[in-house]
């Protein structure tokens, strides 16, 4: 039987009924058309899911919709700002560090997450909070590159607002 839900994404307030079994991958992707973030294995395990819930990165295809009613989700329709494309997305385009592009979402949201929670991250970080994400495409190292390099574009526009 369906329930009601609340849900705050990308800034935006939306009041649903949905059913206990649906993922917030389901209902992003169907409900409310985000389909920025990808749905792979649907399973937990390759992170081509990710999105923010409360500024934490999560799996979306393993969070059950009505489990997080009140929560605050970012997609990565949710980064650019008035058409300017987020800093960790410019970093990602100017590294090369995507080819199919399916993966890309989830590894941008979680390098927000990490990068929101440490500001300039070691590549070891990096590595860590990127475990699970999967690139089939192999492009990890420019992946990590681009990571690091928006590091330190936000710390030095941090400093230059400061
Ligand atoms: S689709 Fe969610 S982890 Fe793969
Ligand atoms: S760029 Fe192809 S799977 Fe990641």
């Amino acid at each position: 039987m369906k329930k009601p839900l609340t849900l705050q994404v990308n800034g935006q307030v939306h009041e649903l009924l949905v059913e206990p079994s649906e993922t917030l991958n389901s209902v992003l992707r169907k409900r409310l058309r985000l389909s920025g973030t990808k749905k792979g294995c649907d399973t937990g395990g390759c992170g081509s899911c990710t999105v923010l819930l409360d500024g934490k990165a999560v799996y979306s295809c393993m969070t059950y919709a009505l489990a997080i009613d009140g929560g605050k989700v970012t997609t990565i329709e949710g980064l650019a700002k008035e058409g300017v494309l987020d800093p960790i997305q410019q970093a990602f385009v100017r590294n090369g560090a995507l080819q199919c592009g399916f993966c890309t979402p989830g590894f941008v949201m979680a390098t927000k997450a990490l990068l929101d929670a440490i500001p300039e991250p070691t590549e070891e970080e990096v590595r860590e909070a990127l475990v699970g994400n999967l690139c089939r495409c192999t492009g990890y190292v420019k992946i990590f590159e681009a990571v690091r390099e928006a590091g330190r574009e936000l710390a030095r526009g941090r400093k230059r607002n400061a």
